[in-house]
């Protein structure tokens, strides 16, 4: 098993979900996924970033990316434990959980760091682009909760800059000005971004949200 690296290509596979066996590249069609490991079911942090992943399903959805969560645990057993999700964090998860019984997604998207612990996942998250590379990876240990405002503010530089030749500054968040590429000579950035540029530095420039 090669390291996946920012750029790759997303491994495909097929697995047994708790919506039944599906194939990940199907499954997210030609939109954005986001793939992200649970140590495993029953477990308190797990639970609460599966209720708040289900609240951000619509944010998400508006971005055009689905969700994919994986355990190591059995589809029966996500199906129970969806159910006290859905009791406990006042919500319905309405995206698959992969049962990674095997570990064969588990080890193609190296999610078992064996010095952490050798049977159960961290918490990776991946995000897909519609091309099925690979735009982020984040590790996180099992006793650290992820910050889904954070992956969706990932998202939306992901998709700023894939379709505008901006960069985003530190603590960026959707609408704030952003920095234009290096590459772009001020007069020429000066063309491009018709809403103006704020020439701090010859390397650091700063422009509105073109998308805002
Ligand atoms: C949890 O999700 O709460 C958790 C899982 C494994 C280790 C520690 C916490």
């Amino acid at each position: 098993m090669a390291t996946l690296r920012l750029g790759d290509t997303a491994p495909d596979f097929t697995a047994v979900t708790s919506e039944g066996t599906l194939n990940f590249y199907d499954y997210l069609g030609d939109g954005w996924g986001i793939l992200f490991s649970h140590p495993a079911d029953f477990t308190p942090v797990c639970t609460t970033e599966l209720g708040t992943a289900a609240k951000f399903k619509d944010e998400f959805a508006k971005r055009n990316v689905k969700m994919m969560a994986l355990s190591v645990d059995g589809a029966e057993s996500h199906k129970e434990w969806i159910k006290d999700i859905n009791e406990t964090q006042a919500t319905n998860v309405n995206f698959p959980i992969i049962a990674d019984e095997d570990r064969k997604v588990s080890d193609l998207y190296d999610m078992i760091h064996p010095n952490a612990d050798d049977t159960l996942t961290v918490r990776s998250v991946f995000i897909v682009g519609a091309d099925k590379k690979i735009k982020l990876i984040l590790t996180y240990p099992a006793s650290t909760g992820r910050n889904f405002y954070e992956l969706l503010r990932v998202v939306d530089s992901l998709q700023l800059t894939a379709n505008h030749k901006v960069a985003t500054p530190a603590n960026w968040k959707h609408g704030e000005k952003v920095v234009v590429s290096p590459a772009i000579p001020t007069d020429e950035a000066k063309k491009i971004f018709t809403k103006g540029v704020e020439e701090v530095k010859p390397y650091l420039r700063l422009t509105p949200d073109p998308t805002a």
